[in-house]
């Protein structure tokens, strides 16, 4: 009888533990991406969800940067509340109250800027428990079109290319054969643009064969891809160091150099013949 008691005991005392544990697990918050790419100006949800139980009774959601703590968006009391919303993130961010109810604390953040670049951390508090999940921001602008510059100098023929966007992405000039050329590229900070890159890729070419050639830019983060041929022809242009034109160019300054010459000996001459 003592014996079958103890056994009752224990036994309870296991059912209230594991009842406690599997309680206690049984709340959770979690983060379906763990890291997501915002574009510049765009809308970006970061998805966040929790065991939902009693609707919104009870229920506090803060979305905070994990980096110092400012608050992105806090919604308790069955609204929003907004009073000790970091002033980044004024009028730029939403949860969605219907969703909510049901385990969905997704935030939703628009017209994204380099600086929302960072860790998110989503707490969720319920009448169930109390967790949290972090959520990474990294912050991609589209290249714009590539603005092309051609320099012809004496023997070589330049392209130059330049465009905004980030993050520095992979860059590289081919030939028709398809071979890599080698090229100077150049990324600095963009005026104005926050934190955008201008990118600046410069191909020097021999004038003679400046024909087909492909640049090609390639943002991985947002699988972003520009490609432009460029071509050069020289046909027709006849392009040489003893053209006429050339020798007239150089014949020019070389007969007024004579002539300003004479002009001054004859000068010279009258003068002493006069004194
Ligand atoms: C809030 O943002 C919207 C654009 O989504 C804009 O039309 C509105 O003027 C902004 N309100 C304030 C108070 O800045
Ligand atoms: C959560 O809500 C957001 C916004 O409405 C939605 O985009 C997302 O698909 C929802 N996720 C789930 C699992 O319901
Ligand atoms: C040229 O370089 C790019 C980027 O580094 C690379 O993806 C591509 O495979 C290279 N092509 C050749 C033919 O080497
Ligand atoms: C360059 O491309 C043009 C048009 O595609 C073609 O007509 C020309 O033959 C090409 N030149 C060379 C040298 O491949």
């Amino acid at each position: 009888m003592l014996f079958s008691r103890r056994i009752c005991r224990t036994s309870f005392f296991s059912l209230v533990m594991y009842s406690f544990v599997t309680l206690k697990a049984a709340f959770e918050v979690r983060a379906p991406d763990s890291e997501m790419v915002g574009v510049h100006g765009q809308p970006v949800v970061l998805r966040c969800w929790y065991t939902p139980s009693s609707g919104l009774n009870g229920l506090v959601v803060t979305w905070q940067r994990a980096e110092d703590s400012q608050v992105v968006h806090s919604f308790y009391y069955g609204k929003d509340q907004l009073d000790r919303q970091s002033l980044s993130y004024y009028n730029r961010t939403r949860v969605f109250p219907t969703d909510l109810a049901n385990g969905n604390a997704s935030l939703a953040l628009a017209r994204v800027r380099p600086e929302d670049a960072g860790r998110y951390l989503c707490s969720v508090s319920s009448l169930q428990g109390t967790d949290k999940v972090e959520v990474r921001l990294k912050f991609a602008a589209f290249y714009t079109e590539p603005r092309l510059t051609v320099q012809v100098h004496p023997t070589k023929i330049s392209f130059l290319y330049e465009s905004k966007g980030y993050p520095e992405p992979e860059v590289w000039w081919v030939d028709p054969e398809g071979q890599n050329l080698s090229h100077k590229t150049e990324f600095s900070p963009s005026e104005g643009d926050g934190g955008l890159f201008f990118l600046r890729t410069h191909l020097e070419l021999d004038y003679q064969n400046a024909e087909n050639y492909t640049f090609t830019l390639r943002n991985r983060l947002i699988n972003q891809v520009i490609e432009r041929p460029v071509s050069f022809s020289t046909a027709g242009l006849g392009y040489c160091t003893n053209c006429p034109r050339d020798r007239l160019a150089l014949l020019l300054p070389a007969t007024a150099a004579v002539l300003l010459w004479i002009f001054i000996a004859a000068s010279f001459y009258f003068h002493w013949r006069k004194s």
